[in-house]
């Protein structure tokens, strides 16, 4: 049982439970702030996450950055932003099932100390790792998932990746980036819905 992040940290600067230990520059473990209500799950590091240690900071996490600020909300204030693994596969290749289950604990310990209120999942790894197989990312995407174990209540909504957007540039209605607007706009009503509690 880990009672601090920091903990969760330290036990993955030194994990060798998976071959990519072996190949990683660093782990990354998250960004953002530690005590948030709004929690983000994506996939892996990928080159520039690997060199700095930091999820999110390539061409995706640019684009991911924009648009939660199009609603106001960032990383430095509202968000703590994760990964499903720790560590980069080899050239961006989708996480293996052996890596997704050694790294799983990490994931878990996190939501765990956390316990943020909403959950975005983004793009299908994270969503297969935190729901199961309950169908592809554009069925589901933008729907609130409730009741869902080991969350300690968490609403979760499955997203696009932000890398899939930047291979479908149009914004007409219908599109990917269109929906993801859509959806962002639903993510800040249920946040300001949280913040009003409060
Ligand atoms: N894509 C992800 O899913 N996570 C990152 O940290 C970077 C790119």
């Amino acid at each position: 049982m880990y009672e601090q992040l920091e903990e969760i940290k330290n036990k993955c600067l030194s994990c060798q439970k998976c071959s990519l230990a072996k190949t990683r520059t660093n782990i990354v473990f998250s960004d953002g702030i530690p005590n948030p209500k709004l929690m983000l799950i994506g996939e892996a590091p990928g080159f520039y996450e690997d060199k700095q240690g930091k999820p999110f900071v390539g061409k995706a996490g640019q684009l991911l950055d924009k648009i939660f600020a199009s609603v106001g909300l960032s990383r430095k204030k509202d968000v703590y932003i994760c990964n499903t693994i720790k560590c980069r596969p080899p050239e961006n290749r989708n996480p293996l099932p052996e890596e997704k289950e050694a790294c799983r604990e990490y994931l878990d310990a996190q939501i765990d100390i956390i316990r943020p209120k909403i959950i975005l999942l983004c793009g299908n790894v994270a969503v297969h790792s935190i729901l199961g197989d309950v169908g592809g990312i554009t069925k589901i995407r933008g729907k609130w998932f409730e009741g869902q174990k080991n969350v300690h209540g968490a609403k979760l909504m499955p997203i696009f990746h932000p890398s899939y957007l930047l291979r479908n540039d149009s914004r007409e209605k219908g599109s990917p980036k269109w929906l993801m607007w859509q959806d962002i706009q639903e993510i800040s009503r249920e946040y300001k819905k949280l913040e009003n509690l409060n």
